[in-house]
Order: structure tokens, then sequence, then C-alpha cells
């Protein structure tokens, strides 16, 4: 393996800068050659492909979104597509790529793995932390300190006002981001669509709260499936109409920004360990960390694989907030 193409693909999350770093200085540490591919796999497919250095990646590390830029590529799902993008790589005899993105990601590049025979090494970029084969994926940790301080921010709001507040954040179909921001934001109630229907049970719970405080935070999953936060919100506001009850989506907000160290940690070690798994022959697979260890799922496992949400932290949730 000579040249390892490096991209990032589907929504940014913060840290891809710290992966791409990680995994262009770890290719020129194996005496290889990187190189940038812009746009993921949209700049596959039209040519955008260029040598980087090490100094290409410097001053990264601190920033959020991607230097490479991203997109989410209709024409890669098709044949002609991924036909178009493999003649590009062939013309810059590129042999092993490094794909940082999601579960639509880690698909193209199974599929293209396939016709092509053109081996990827997947890391794990989303702040869903919905991926199978790592315990947290790069940008979660960010996106949840930063809903975390809305929420915190919102708080002063709420109880200065004695109002009741539908925070929604992201997650697609996963609640990690709700799980995580409500616990460490104090919420009184947290709706994600691993705990089905729970809507009735936060309103028992601000009805007991009513008779302390007046205001209430309850965090909802954009995925959650009784509903948005305005649709939670309205629902609240015929059975409680004498409340006052607001709604905040926290939306992109969470995408961008700083990173934090664990996100930066994280995606160098997935970096440097997609190139090393590539120059020892893997395909095919994702990296990801594991009880601190580093991993490898087949990128067919990690797509269908699901993660479950982790029971412990909704059982203490449930016991501490009040
Ligand atoms: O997958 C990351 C994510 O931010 C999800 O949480 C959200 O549902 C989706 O992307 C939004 O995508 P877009 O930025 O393309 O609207």
């Amino acid at each position: 393996m000579k040249r390892i193409g490096i991209f990032t693909s589907g929504g940014d999350s913060p840290g891809m800068n710290a992966c791409i770093r990680a995994a262009v200085r770890t290719t020129l540490a194996f005496d290889m050659e990187p190189f940038g591919i812009m746009h993921g796999y949209e700049g596959m497919i039209n040519d955008q492909i260029m040598p980087l250095d090490a100094g290409s990646v410097s001053n990264i590390i601190q920033y959020g979104g991607t230097v490479l830029k991203t997109a989410r590529s209709k024409d890669f799902r098709t044949p002609e597509g991924r036909e178009k993008a493999a003649q590009n790589l062939k013309k810059h005899k590129i042999d092993g790529l490094v794909c940082i993105g999601g579960n639509g990601s880690y698909t193209g590049a199974m599929l293209f793995e396939q016709e092509h025979g053109i081996p990827s090494i997947g890391c794990p970029g989303t702040i869903d932390n919905d991926l199978a084969g790592t315990d947290f994926t790069i940008g979660f940790d960010t996106a949840v300190n930063t809903a975390m301080e809305a929420i915190d921010r919102i708080r002063d709001t709420a109880e200065s006002h004695d109002r009741v507040f539908f925070i929604e954040v992201m997650g697609r179909d996963s609640g990690y981001i709700g799980m995580y921001a409500g616990l460490s934001g104090g919420a009184e109630g947290i709706l994600i669509p691993e705990k089905g229907k729970q809507f009735e049970a936060v309103l028992a719970r601000h009805d007991q709260r009513l008779r302390k405080k007046q205001f209430s935070i309850f965090v909802v999953s954009e995925g959650d499936e009784e509903g948005n936060a305005f649709e939670l919100a309205r629902r609240f506001s015929l059975k409680y109409p004498e409340c006052d009850a607001r709604v905040t989506v926290l939306g992109h907000i969470q995408r961008g920004g700083k990173p934090t160290a664990a996100d930066r940690i994280l995606a160098s070690r997935l970096g440097a360990h997609a190139v090393k798994a590539l120059v020892e022959g893997k395909r095919n697979a994702a990296v990801g960390v594991i009880n601190d260890e580093i991993v490898f799922t087949p990128f067919e496992q990690a797509i269908q694989g699901k993660k479950t949400m982790n029971e412990n932290l909704w059982v203490l949730n449930e016991m501490i907030c009040r």
C-alpha cells in the first residue's frame, strides 16, 4: 500500500479534523502518501482529490467541522457514480481509503469494496453515537457538552420565570444525546426513542413537582416516538394551561464548535489505527474503541448492529430526577 485517500462523509461532527490530522500523519509515518478527497463521495466522483502533507493538517485539531468538507452524496448510491469514483481513485493510484463518517458512509465503503476492490477502514464520525462497534463516536462528547451548556442556560430562565421548557436535541433515531445531555443537565424528564412512550410518566412527575416548584426542563430527542418538542409542548399545555411552556430546538448548534479533549483524543486514536489497519491488510471494517481497547467490526455488523442504550443511566436518572 502506497497511497491512502482520506475523506469525511455524511453530517460533520466535531473531532473530524483531529481524525484527518492523525490519519495524514500516520500515513506519512509509514512512508506512504496521504491524499485528501474533498466533499466525501462527491469529491471522489468529481475528482476533487489532492495530495496532502504534514503541514496541510497543521492547526486544525481545535476546530469543528471538517477541512475536507463533507456531503451526503446521491450519485454515489448509483453503480455509475461508484464506477466514476473508482476510475478517479485508480487515476491517482490510491489503494486504500480512510472513511470518516456514519452509517451511510460505511454502506458506501462496503459496496465500493465489493464492486471495485478498493479497501476501506471506517472511523465512526457522527454526533449521534448510533454506530455499533464503538462505545463512542467522534463528536458525541462535544455535542453532549454543547447541549448540556444550553440546558444550564435555559434553566436560568426557566427558574426565574417559572416556565417549563421542552428542549429538543439531535440524534436522528438514537436517544444517546438526549440521555447524556438530560442526565448531565439535571433534566426533570428525558424522552428518547429507546424507552418508548414515557410522556405520561413525565407528566405524572411534573404533577408531583408542581407542589414544590413551578419550573421543569424536559429533554426530547428528535426521534422520540411520541412526537417532537413542539408536539409534546402542545399536549402539555392542554393539560396544564396555567403553565408557561416554551420550546427550544438546539439543532445544528450541537454539530459545531471546538471539539472536547475526549473527542480529539478518540479521533486521533481512530484515525491513526485506521491507517495502521490498512497497512496490516485489514479491510471492510470500522475501527472503534470499546472499554478503552481498539477494536475492528466488519462494516456489515457495524451498520446492522443496533446500539442499545445503557439501561443503568436510565435507571439512575429515574431515581434522581425530581
Ligand atoms: O447524523 C447527524 C445528524 O445531525 C442527526 O442528529 C440529524 O438528524 C441529522 O444529522 C441532520 O442532518 P442534516 O444536517 O443533513 O439536516
